[in-house]
């Protein structure tokens, strides 16, 4: 029972069943209700239900921002609809309804390699870029109708096969009316400011260049395989296992943005230099000069724009298709990872995919291409993934992906790090990649393309077939994939 002896609660408009609890937290409990099927009553353990969380909600219902989904009819911000109360002449403030957010996972599930595997099949590095896209433009939306998340992290951002995502516990947002702020009491040190740090929540208010510092730590863990940005190995400086310690020691800093600087990057985490360029000045503007000078931070609609252009310009690997990796790299940023480092492949092809011999990625994957390394070859083809349809990976570049001649030698992107340079194992001749290693960047097109709205969330193209990518718009609104599913299986 959530009230009393019964699980009745009311509205302006009527009762509302609390029945199936959904989920729980700190401050209360989540229910399926049983007249509004499409809607969740969250109600707050008494003690948390107080008359200065009434007011915050009863200006955040009358004041919700634009849903940057909403034409694609989907809920990005999990807003407060109604107030909950307990007795039938709306007294005793209880909770609140809002939309029913069902299908989704966690965010780790895209970011972490072994569970997306298991949850998300098919969700390529593009999916990655396009679920920060999404977060970006949602938090964007929170803005600009003057509201801070504050406690920005990856358990309030729920995900979608087509890359959509949701920010739930809205309720923790501070909210500045013309008369009271009310703050955001809570936040998770891993995703705090340097400035913010070790202070208490309750006793000042949270800047939107806090909530810009939280979306890079998550877009970071998103683009680089789950690695904290703060993350790594003292070499020359003091260890600390304390992240936020680390962050106020900028460990971002020694570890991508400066060699040699007494941090290494953590184990396996994809180099900074694999980060589309655009991509890495934001996090070197929000890490390195937004480290002292918060207002240096990028903002959310910084992030879309970069993340657009990102999202234009990748490849399509001939040996996987599953691997979309930027353009400013001549060959497979992902394959190269795995030879480097000897590791699992981190968007790996269904069980015993092969291309088809019948289109021109097959042909080339099947013919052109010098076999990948043995150990490699195993891990790719090892763990099967349960199959729902057959659908290959969503286009990745308005252009084919150019096949790379095999002798050609493979970047060495760091160049684009302001001479910055990155030692890198020469792989071995075995593995069929040359081991001559560049040291020079294609230089991107960094034009957005025309605005055109993304295929809403579905299967595509039949197996075997990668259709041209619809241009992205540079918008503030939200864009969805085809939901990614795992490739054909084969055999
Ligand atoms: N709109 C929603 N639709 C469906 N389930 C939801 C919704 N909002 C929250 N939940 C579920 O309920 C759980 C608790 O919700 P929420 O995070 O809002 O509670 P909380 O008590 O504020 O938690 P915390 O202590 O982390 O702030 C969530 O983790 C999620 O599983
Ligand atoms: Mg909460």
């Amino acid at each position: 029972m959530t009230n009393g002896q019964t699980n009745l609660f009311y509205t302006g408009k009527g009762p509302c069943t609390a029945a199936t609890l959904l989920g729980s937290g700190g401050e209360g409990q989540v229910y399926a209700v049983t007249e509004y099927p499409h809607l969740v009553a969250k109600i707050y353990h008494t003690h948390k239900a107080t008359a200065e969380l009434h007011t915050k909600l009863q200006w955040m219902v009358a004041h919700p921002p634009t849903d940057p989904c909403a034409a694609l009819k989907h809920i990005s911000i999990a807003w407060p609809g109604d107030i909950l109360y307990s007795d039938p002449r709306c007294q005793q403030f209880a909770g609140y309804l809002m939309p029913k957010i069902s299908g989704a996972k966690k965010l780790a599930a895209a970011y972490h390699p072994p569970t997306r595997k298991q949850q998300m099949p098919g969700f390529t590095w593009q999916y990655l870029l396009c679920v920060a896209r999404n977060l970006a433009s949602s938090l964007q939306a929170v803005h600009n109708r003057g509201y801070v998340i504050g406690d920005l992290n990856e358990s309030n951002v729920l995900l979608f096969p087509s890359a959509l995502i949701t920010i739930i516990d809205t309720d923790s947002f501070q909210v500045v009316t013309p008369t009271q702020t009310f703050r955001s009491c809570v936040g998770k040190p891993e995703y705090t400011a340097p400035e913010s740090q070790l202070r208490n929540f309750s006793t000042f208010d949270r800047t939107i260049h806090d909530d810009g510092f939280a979306l890079a730590v998550l877009i970071f863990l998103l683009l680089a395989e789950g690695r904290h940005p703060f993350d790594g190995v003292a070499t020359t400086v003091p260890d600390c296992m304390d992240i936020g310690e680390r962050i106020r020691a900028n460990w971002f800093k020694m570890a991508h943005a400066k060699v040699g600087a007494g941090v290494s990057p953590p184990a396996k985490c994809p180099p900074f230099a694999t980060l589309p360029p655009g991509i890495r000045d934001l996090f070197l503007r929000c890490f390195v000069d937004g480290a002292t000078r918060p207002s240096q931070r990028p903002q959310a609609s910084n992030w879309m724009r970069a993340l657009d252009v990102a999202m234009q310009n990748l490849s399509v690997c001939t040996r996987n298709p599953m691997h979309a990796y930027s353009t400013h790299h001549r060959e497979c940023s992902w394959c190269r990872r795995m030879i480097l480092h000897h590791m699992a492949d981190p968007f790996p092809l269904p069980g015993n995919y092969r291309p088809s011999p019948t289109t021109a990625v097959g042909r080339t994957a099947l013919k052109s291409q010098p076999p990948l390394p043995k150990k490699t070859r195993t891990m790719t083809t090892a763990t099967p993934i349960p199959q729902r349809k057959a659908v290959i990976p969503v286009p990745v570049s308005q252009q084919p992906a150019k096949a790379i001649p095999a002798k050609q030698s493979i970047t060495n992107a760091l160049s684009g790090l302001g001479g910055a340079k990155q030692h890198v194992t020469p792989i071995p001749q075995s593995s069929g990649i040359p081991v001559k290693l560049a040291q020079s960047c294609r230089v991107i097109n960094n034009q957005c393309s025309p605005a055109v709205a993304l295929p809403s969330a579905k299967p595509i193209a039949p197996a075997e077939k990668i259709p041209a990518a619809p241009p992205i718009t540079p918008s503030l609104f939200g864009v969805a994939l085809p939901s990614a599913q795992g490739l054909k299986s084969r055999g």
